[in-house]
């Protein structure tokens, strides 16, 4: 947060250009995107709610960032940006909504927060006075939300009363439905229809579930938003991306380098920011990164993460971990449940290997795409390989 204000508010640069935090920082370092960035910008000031998907760390959040950055956003809604992604409960997803409201008020006259005050009642303790500075705070403990429904009524309401229209970006929506409330989504499908002040944006990772909750007839999301599929950022842009960042700091990456990069990567944005940002740290000023670099340097990141990994690693059973083994020595494996995969790769039985996959999935550890699985990520998977490969 202190990083992103800074850098937009001073155009200062970072020492290093290749963000790998979850924060926007600014637009400088945000490649590309314009195509998806135009949608949902023409979505909002149509009435229109976005679906957006993709998998962990291709972008979505940074997208969400750039959107609400670009001036004609800013400065028509008020925005509003809340990630599920550690969320369990109604309970913890009103104290995130309530806390993103305040948050972006902070900067307003008080008058604001007190407007927002005198509509939530039920979270009303949760305010208090900062004896230093007179100001109110929003310093709300999850066990003073004893009655998360009326929250949730409460801050529609407010929402749907702002002197601005409203853009609310709920990232990782998906988390929603493992909720033990019953009927969550339908309450929030009621409001957001409700709620002709609001613009959405949900955002997820997981495919299946979110295709579920928004194009399932029988879901009460459905035909309800735009639908919009986050890839891989364009290989020939990504490039001149990285390169530009190089060139403004005094060095150089060769084209044939970051190719190496973003195709051992397979474009998956996070680890393509991770490597660059490690080529980019040990490449003098006046000096080239060239493709030798890249082996060294992967390696590199995995020996750093290769405690977390094992940890990790230990906490499955042995067959998920057999599994886990067979798809990273494959890359991308279809079939897992064939006998002929089954026997390849030493494993028990189709059906041990179903529900192996299964856990899996539902952790993340895995990913499908199509038929195909991979593990979601890829220097876990190059460690996996590397180590039992
Ligand atoms: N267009 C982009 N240009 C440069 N870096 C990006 C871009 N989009 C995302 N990133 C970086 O990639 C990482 C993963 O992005 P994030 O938005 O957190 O993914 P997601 O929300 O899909 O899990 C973050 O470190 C983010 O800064
Ligand atoms: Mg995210």
């Amino acid at each position: 947060m202190e990083s992103r204000t800074f850098a937009k508010k001073n155009n200062m640069r970072l020492s290093n250009p290749f963000v790998i935090t979850n924060d926007y920082v600014s637009a400088k370092y945000f490649c590309d995107r314009e195509f998806e960035t135009k949608v949902l910008m023409d979505n909002i000031s149509n009435g229109r709610n976005s679906v957006l998907i993709s998998p962990r760390r291709m972008g979505k959040s940074g997208l969400i960032g750039h959107v609400f950055a670009q001036d004609q956003i800013r400065e028509k809604y008020r925005l509003f940006h809340v990630d599920l992604y550690s969320t369990s409960s109604l309970a913890e997803m009103v104290f995130l909504l309530g806390r993103a409201v305040t948050d972006s008020l902070k900067s307003d006259s008080r008058k604001g927060l007190e407007g927002f005050l005198s509509v939530v009642k039920s979270m009303r303790p949760g305010f208090k006075v900062d004896p230093v500075t007179g100001q109110f705070v929003f310093d709300l403990s999850m066990g003073e939300i004893t009655r998360p429904k009326d929250s949730l009524d409460e801050i529609f309401a407010y929402l749907n009363n702002t002197d601005k229209p409203c853009v609310v970006a709920i990232d990782e929506f998906q988390q929603i439905a493992e909720y033990p409330e019953k009927n969550v989504i339908a309450q929030i499908r009621t409001h957001v229809q409700k709620c002709l002040n609001a613009r959405f944006i949900f955002s997820g990772s997981k495919r299946r579930m979110m295709e579920r909750l928004f194009n399932n007839p029988s879901e009460p999301f459905y035909l309800s938003c735009v639908s919009l599929f986050l890839n891989p950022i364009d290989r020939d842009r990504y490039r001149s991306f990285a390169c530009g960042l190089f060139a403004e700091a005094g060095k150089t990456l060769d084209g044939s380098c970051f190719d190496d990069i973003y195709s051992r990567m397979e474009g998956h944005t996070w680890y393509v920011q991770r490597v660059l940002n490690e080529v980019f740290a040990r490449t003098e000023q006046g000096g080239a990164a060239g493709v030798e670099m890249v082996p060294e340097t992967i390696s590199y990141i995995i020996r750093l993460e290769s405690r977390a990994y094992e940890e990790l690693f230990a906490g499955f059973s042995q067959t998920q971990k057999r599994l886990l083994i067979a798809i990273a020595r494959e890359g991308k494996a279809s079939g897992i449940t064939s006998s002929a995969f089954v026997k390849k790769h030493a494993l028990k039985t189709p059906s041990t290997v179903q529900s192996a996959a299964r856990v899996l999935y539902e952790y993340e550890t895995i990913t499908k795409t199509g038929n195909q699985y991979s593990v979601t990520n890829r220097f876990f998977s190059l460690w996996l390989k590397e180590r039992f490969g």
